[in-house]
C-alpha cells in the first residue's frame, strides 16, 4: 500500500490485528520478516539500529497513547526537548519553533507548567506540539486517543487535521473509536495482519492498498 504526503490515515482492526505492528515498522522500530518498507522517500527495512535511529530523528514524530511528557519538566522544555537531545538545534530557532508550535495547539498559556497541572488532553496537546517540532514529514501515533474523552479525542483529531493542513504534516495512527475514524481522510483495515482490501477513502484522494 502507499499513502500520499499530508494525509490523515487510520488503521483499525480487532485486536492482534497487526495495528501495533505496522505503526512500529512505518516507525523503523521493527523491521518486516519480508517486503520492503520506503518511508518519506528512504528505503527503511534495511537501515542498522543507528541508520534507523537518525532516521527516525530526521523524518517522523510519535504520539504516545500514553502521552510520556517528562513530569519534571515544563510543558514548554517537554516540547523543546527533540530539539536538544534529537535534531540539536540553535537556541534563537529552537525558541522561536516551540513557541510556534505551542502556539499552533493552543498551549501557549499553559507553557510554564508542569504536566501534572495540565488535564489530559491538553497533555496530548503538548505531546502532538512535541511531535510537530522537529517538522517531521510523518506523525505516528498508536491509539493516541485512547485516555481521552470523546470529546477531547475529536478536538486533538481536529487538531492533527489542523497541523496537516499547517505544516503538509502526515498522520498516521490507529484507534479503535469509530466516532474517531469517521474524521480522518483514509481509514484502512486490517484483519490478522492483512490489509482488508475495501478500503473507505473518504475525501477520494490517491491512496490505494
Ligand atoms: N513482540 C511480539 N512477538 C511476537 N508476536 C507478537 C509480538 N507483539 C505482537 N505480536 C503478535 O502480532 C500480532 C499483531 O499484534 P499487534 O500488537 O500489532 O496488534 P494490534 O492490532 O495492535 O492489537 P491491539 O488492538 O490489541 O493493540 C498478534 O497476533 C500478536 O499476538
Ligand atoms: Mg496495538
Amino acid at each position: 500500500m502507499a499513502i500520499e504526503p499530508a494525509r490523515l490515515v487510520t488503521f483499525v482492526g480487532p485486536s492482534g490485528s497487526g495495528k501495533t505492528t505496522l505503526l512500529n515498522i512505518i516507525g523503523c522500530m521493527d523491521k518486516p520478516t519480508s517486503g520492503e518498507v520506503r518511508v518519506a522517500g528512504t528505503r527503511t527495512d534495511t537501515l542498522n539500529r543507528r541508520q534507523a535511529a537518525a532516521f527516525r530523528g530526521g523524518h517522523l514524530g510519535f504520539i504516545f497513547q500514553s502521552f510520556n511528557l517528562i513530569p519534571v519538566l515544563s510543558v514548554y522544555e517537554n516540547v523543546e526537548y527533540p530539539l536538544l537531545m534529537i535534531s540539536p538545534t540553535p537556541a534563537p530557532e529552537r525558541k522561536e519553533r516551540v513557541l510556534r508550535v505551542l502556539e499552533a495547539v493552543g498551549m501557549t498559556d499553559h507553557k510554564d507548567k508542569r504536566p501534572d497541572q495540565v488535564s489530559g488532553g491538553q497533555k496530548q496537546r503538548v505531546a502532538v506540539a512535541r511531535a510537530l517540532v522537529t517538522n517531521p514529514q510523518v506523525v505516528l501515533a498508536d491509539e493516541p486517543t485512547a485516555n481521552l474523552d470523546q470529546k477531547t479525542a475529536q478536538r486533538i483529531i481536529a487538531l492533527m487535521r489542523q497541523m496537516r493542513d499547517a505544516f503538509g504534516t502526515t498522520f498516521i495512527f490507529s484507534t479503535h473509536d469509530p466516532r474517531i475514524v469517521e474524521h480522518a481522510d483514509e481509514i484502512h483495515t486490517l484483519e490478522d495482519g492483512r490489509l482488508v482490501k475495501d478500503n473507505h477513502d473518504i475525501t477520494g484522494g490517491a491512496a490505494h492498498a
